[in-house]
């Protein structure tokens, strides 16, 4: 088995590969002058099954096609097969037609990463656990909550409510409440327009409460900024927030900074590095050690599922 890392986390690619104890592939993926991708494998990677480590974070396009790219490379290099790891799978949120004459970009995508030559996806809380079935090959789809379940419960002892920012992200708040033996509450968000949102009620009793807003992705910030504002105005005592895949695009860092949240809980399938130092209120919890055991079960044939058991 062997490890080959995209440019988009070698971070996280790193991390996995210590965890695994195995190093990445020698290689070299840059870009022409016309930005162009390009990628050289510099060992012999014949027979191996490769796992390579791409997140199709900003920038996405780029990032996808050097994913593209390199499954091309691996099956050219007659690897035995080729996983592709992806830690945060961009264009998910496109995952239907909202209103007439759009394309349903997740499905798209998948089909782009299945006929380049991946023979199977390992991906972490995907937006909408039924893009599994967009790819034809086998899919697994790992849950961040153990890591987070282990969080709150070394730092928050009573007095829990699991809110869901939205509709959508009801079963996931009520998973962690069910384990943690805690309520939940539920906002009621509308989108006005792309990228705006609106708190319109919130559902269940937040009053004294430390409130938990549970979410897979942090885009600009406004559903997570809004609902806890709204929250606060309905008597929670503190708000605090967990949310797998911080894309934090524009102003979202710094209007998390100036809000009411007392902590944002993101995890590293984006590398965010640059964007959070001297953030107080921000902290990254490591996705490298799930996803490096996932890699070693998928290797070795063993249960993934049994890791969330
Ligand atoms: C939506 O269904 C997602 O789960 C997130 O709530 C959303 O993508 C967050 O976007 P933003 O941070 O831009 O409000």
């Amino acid at each position: 088995m062997k490890l080959l890392t995209g440019n988009s986390n070698k971070k996280l690619s790193k991390k996995i590969s210590k965890y695994l104890n195995n190093k990445l592939i020698n290689s070299n993926i840059k870009k022409f002058s016309d930005g162009e991708i390009y990628i050289e494998i510099n060992e012999n990677i014949r027979g191996n099954a490769v796992f390579i480590i791409q997140s199709t974070s900003n920038p996405a396009n780029d990032n996808l096609m050097e994913l593209l790219i390199c499954i091309d490379a691996l099956k050219r290099s007659s690897v035995k097969n080729i996983t592709a790891v992806i830690p945060y799978f961009g264009y998910a949120r496109q995952d239907r037609k909202v209103v007439s004459r759009t394309a349903i970009s997740a499905k798209l995508v998948s089909n782009l990463i299945t006929n380049a030559g991946a023979d199977r996806i390992l991906t972490v809380d995907l937006h909408a656990g039924q893009i599994q079935g967009f790819f034809d090959i086998p899919t697994d789809n790992l849950y961040s909550s153990p890591i987070f379940i282990r969080d709150i419960k070394k730092n928050y002892k009573k007095n829990i409510t699991f809110v869901s920012p939205d509709v959508g992200g009801i079963t996931k708040a009520r998973e962690m409440a069910t384990q943690l033996k805690c309520d939940i509450a539920i906002i009621d968000k509308r989108r006005p327009g792309p990228g705006k949102s609106e708190v319109m009620n919130v559902i269940g009793n937040v009053k004294n409460k430390t409130c938990i807003i549970i979410d897979d992705i942090i885009d600009s910030g406004g559903t997570i900024v809004n609902a806890a504002e709204a929250l606060i105005n309905r008597g929670a005592k503190e708000v605090h927030v967990y949310i797998t895949h911080g894309v934090l695009s524009g102003e979202a860092v710094e209007k998390i900074k100036k809000s009411r949240i007392k902590n944002l809980v993101i995890t590293d399938t984006i590398d965010n590095s640059n964007k959070l130092k001297n953030v107080k209120n921000i902290e990254v919890l490591s996705i490298s050690n799930l996803l490096g055991e996932a890699i070693k079960r998928i290797s070795n044939s063993t249960s993934v599922s049994d890791l969330f058991k």
